[in-house]
């Protein structure tokens, strides 16, 4: 079991100094728009990731006209407690310990405390680019395998490496094969690893979303979601000879782990070009509930659920069934943000479980 008790935030976003006792599994956030709901949950994202989940710096997290911020969290896990500070100098420098042990690297933390995150913009892992699709299976995968998670890694420093060298060439005029001879080579068994462990994953987990997506929208429509990748039919070691000279020519890495892709369809056609927002906000649900579902497993426990603004845009029915999802089917710690106290709470009381009401 995992929960988060305590939070004292300093100099973070817009607080100042602020603590937040967590007594209960679930935790309703009310305020009005801009009182700082998101900036908690994504205080609490940082304890898990040791970063922001909307993708800004460090440095713009700071509380505007100050220096440096403080993110401290008292956690249970399995009744034992746990201590996690981030700490962001005043020098630019990042810290983060647990139990007062400073990691040597952030990458060792990620996994530790296990979280999930629905906001409003989630809505691009359905309709943006593949590199959407590609971070949430990384950011899924890496919470259970370290190793993954390293390779990863190794892997997007030897592609820049790989990139800039064509790139020189280029410049240059000078084509250095013997160094893409070692460049290759090192990539292969990074991507081998990513490769093989997305395909054995997604066979399971792709289905496993289907499925969750008819729960939630109680509808009947075909979708499929298949994981493409050119390593399915070569080698990565084939691959990148045969790519070479057309990476010479365009200065990039046209093919490997970093290009595969999550094709969603529905009844055959793209599903960004043909789904309906609420069809949309199903499938964002799916995935993310299907994480939920994963990392339970992986880790034996169940993961922190921030769910951010989820009330929006979805009709009652709706409401009560995710809730009934999240909050009774899912035994993890909760946190939901809603700007109206009295439709948070009454979706809560509805649960008929116990529950804490935050205002901002
Ligand atoms: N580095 C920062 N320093 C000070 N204030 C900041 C910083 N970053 C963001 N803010 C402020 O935080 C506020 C937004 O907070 P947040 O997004 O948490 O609001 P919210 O309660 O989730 O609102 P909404 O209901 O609209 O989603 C804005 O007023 C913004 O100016
Ligand atoms: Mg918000």
């Amino acid at each position: 079991m995992l929960r988060l008790e305590k939070i004292n935030i300093t100099q973070f976003k817009n607080y100042k100094a602020r603590a937040f006792d967590f007594s209960t599994r679930i935790i309703g956030i009310w305020g009005n728009n801009g009182l700082g709901k998101t900036n908690l949950l994504d205080a609490i994202h940082y304890l898990c990731f040791t970063k922001s989940y909307f993708g800004r710096s460090d440095a713009q997290n700071v509380l505007y006209g100050t220096n440096g911020f403080r993110i401290e969290g008292n956690f249970v896990i399995n009744d034992l407690p746990e201590n996690a500070v981030c700490i962001l100098r005043e020098t630019g420098k990042k810290e983060f310990s647990i139990n007062h042990k400073v990691y040597e690297r952030f990458s060792h933390h990620i996994g530790h405390f296990p979280c999930v995150v629905i906001a409003p913009d989630d809505a691009v892992l359905i309709t943006g680019e593949s590199k959407e699709r590609r971070t949430f299976l990384d950011t899924l995968i890496a919470q259970f395998d370290k190793d993954y998670l390293q390779h990863l890694i190794n892997y997007q420093k030897l592609l820049q490496q790989r990139n800039s060298s064509l790139k020189v060439f280029a410049e240059t005029g000078k084509r250095d094969y013997s160094l893409l001879d070692v460049l290759d080579s090192q990539m292969t068994t990074p991507a081998d690893y990513i490769f093989k462990k997305r395909a054995s994953f997604l066979l399971a987990f792709l289905p496993r979303v289907i499925e969750l997506y008819h729960e939630i929208s109680q509808h009947n429509e075909k979708i499929s979601l298949i994981y493409e990748s050119s390593l399915h039919h070569t080698s990565f070691e084939a691959l990148i000879k045969i790519q070479r000279e057309k990476d010479l020519l365009l200065q990039r890495t046209s093919a490997g782990i970093h290009r595969d892709e999550i094709e969603i369809k529905m009844d055959d056609i793209l599903f960004k070009n043909t789904a309906s927002q609420g069809q949309r906000k199903s499938l964002l649900f799916a995935l993310k509930l299907a994480e939920v579902q994963v990392l339970k497993e992986e880790k034996g426990f169940a993961p922190l659920l921030l769910l951010d603004d989820v009330f929006e845009k979805l009709d009652e029915n709706r409401i009560e069934n995710l809730l009934k999802m999240v909050c009774i089917e899912n035994e993890g710690q909760v946190f939901i943000t809603d700007t109206n106290k009295e439709r948070l709470n009454n979706h809560l009381k509805n649960l008929n479980l116990q529950f804490q009401l935050i205002g901002i």
